[in-house]
C-alpha cells in the first residue's frame, strides 16, 4: 500500500543543526475531511528562517512542534477535495508539511498557473525570496544613481535580486559570497561592480575599503556578525541599514554584541531598519508586475539548486546553514 513519507522535528538544536535532529516517519495518505483538501507536494523551499523555528524562542513565528511534520512553502496538486474553493488538479502555494502529502484546510494557499513560469521559480525569483529583496531593497533601501550598496550573500534567493535590483536602478553594488565561483556569477551573470570571496577575506574593512572607496549608501544586511560590523563602519551619512537577515547568527547558543560606536547613527543620520516579508503580502502585485516583466525580457538572471527527493531535505537544509545552496535552495518531492 502506498505510504505518505514525512520529516519531523525529533529534537531541538542546541547550537548547529544535526540528522538527530529530524525522524522520517511513514503515515497513511490522508483522505480529505469535510472542508478540507489533500495535496501533494511537488517542490518544498528551504529557508534560513526554518533554523530559529526550530528552536523554542518566540519570534514572529511560532517554533515548529516536536514530533509534528517541519512545514515550508511549497508548491503542490491538490489530489482529493472537499472545498468548494479547490479542486483536484489545481496547483497551489502555501505552507504545506515536509511530506508527499497534506491533509489542509485551503487557508492561506493560493491557486497558481502552473504554466504561467517553472514551478521552482514560484518559491524563488517570483515568490517570496524576490519579493523580500524587491521590498527590502526597492521600497525600504531606495537606491539612487550613483550610490554603493552592499548586499551579503550576494548570490542567494534573496541576495541574487536585490543586487540585480540596486543594479538597475543606477547603483554601484558590491557583494560578498561564500566562494569565488559565486562571486564570478555575481560579477559575471548578475552585474555586480565587484564581490568578495567572505570565506578567503580576512580583513572585511581592507576589503570593503578598496571596493567601496566612496563608502555605502544602502547595506541590504542578510548575514549579521563581522560582516555587518565592517559595514557598519563604512556606511556614509544618511545611509541605510536595511535588515533583512543575519544567517551567520542563526546557530549561535548566545547571542553576538552588536558593533562598536553606535553613536555614529546619530552623527551619520543613518537609518537602520529590520523587515518581515510577510508584513507587506498586500503590496506583492507590483513586485510581481515589475520582477515578471524583466524577467521575461530577460533583464533579470536566477538560479537554482533543486535537491531531488523530499528524504534529502535535512541535508539540504543544514548545507543551506554552511553556504552548500549556490542561488534558490529547493526541494522536488515528487
Ligand atoms: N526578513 C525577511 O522577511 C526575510 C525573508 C527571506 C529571507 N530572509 C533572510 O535573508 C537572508 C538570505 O536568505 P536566503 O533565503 O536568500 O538564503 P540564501 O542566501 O539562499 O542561503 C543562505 C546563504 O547564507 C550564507 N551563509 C550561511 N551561513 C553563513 C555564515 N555563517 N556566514 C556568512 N554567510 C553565511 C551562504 O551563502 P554564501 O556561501 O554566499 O556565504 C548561504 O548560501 C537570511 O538571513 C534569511 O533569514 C529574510
Amino acid at each position: 500500500m502506498a505510504t505518505n513519507t514525512r520529516i519531523v522535528l525529533a529534537s531541538r538544536p542546541t547550537g548547529d543543526v544535526t540528522a538527530a535532529n529530524f525522524r522520517t516517519e511513514s503515515a497513511t495518505i490522508p483522505v480529505a475531511k469535510d472542508g478540507e483538501i489533500v495535496v501533494r507536494s511537488r517542490y518544498l523551499s528551504l529557508d534560513p528562517y526554518m533554523r530559529p523555528r526550530m528552536s523554542e524562542l518566540r519570534s514572529y513565528v511560532p517554533p515548529f512542534e516536536l514530533d509534528k511534520p517541519l512545514t515550508g512553502g511549497s508548491v503542490g496538486e491538490v489530489v482529493d477535495s472537499k472545498n468548494p474553493k479547490f479542486a483536484p488538479g489545481d496547483t497551489v502555494i502555501g505552507m504545506l508539511d515536509w511530506a508527499h502529502y497534506t491533509a489542509h484546510s485551503g487557508a492561506g494557499l493560493r491557486k497558481i498557473d502552473p504554466a504561467a513560469a517553472p514551478l521552482p521559480a514560484h518559491l524563488g525569483i517570483l515568490g517570496m525570496p524576490g519579493y523580500t529583496a524587491y521590498h527590502g531593497m526597492i521600497r525600504m533601501g531606495q537606491p539612487k544613481e550613483g550610490e554603493t550598496v552592499f548586499v551579503s550573500a550576494a548570490t542567494g534567493a534573496v541576495g541574487q535580486l536585490a543586487g540585480q535590483l540596486a543594479k538597475l536602478r543606477g547603483a554601484r553594488v558590491v557583494g560578498c559570497a561564500g566562494d569565488d565561483a559565486k562571486c564570478d556569477w555575481a560579477v559575471k551573470e548578475l552585474g555586480y561592480d565587484a564581490c568578495f570571496n567572505h570565506r578567503r577575506e580576512r580583513d572585511y574593512g581592507a576589503v570593503l575599503d578598496a571596493l567601496c572607496p566612496k563608502g555605502i549608501d544602502v547595506d541590504f544586511e542578510n548575514v549579521g556578525g563581522a560582516i555587518m560590523h565592517a559595514v557598519f563602519a563604512r556606511m556614509n551619512n544618511f545611509g541605510r541599514m536595511i535588515f533583512c537577515g543575519a544567517i551567520s547568527e542563526y546557530q549561535d547558543a548566545t547571542p553576538k554584541p552588536g558593533p562598536e560606536k553606535m553613536f555614529s547613527i546619530v552623527q551619520k543620520r543613518l537609518r537602520i531598519e529590520g523587515f518581515i516579508v510577510s508584513d507587506h503580502i498586500a503590496g506583492m502585485g507590483e513586485f510581481v508586475s515589475e520582477v515578471g516583466g524583466l524577467l521575461k525580457a530577460g533583464k533579470i538572471r536566477h538560479r537554482e539548486t533543486v535537491v531531488d527527493g523530499l528524504e534529502n531535505a535535512p541535508a539540504a537544509f543544514m548545507g543551506l546553514l554552511k553556504g552548500e545552496n549556490f542561488g534558490k535552495l529547493i526541494v522536488k518531492v515528487g
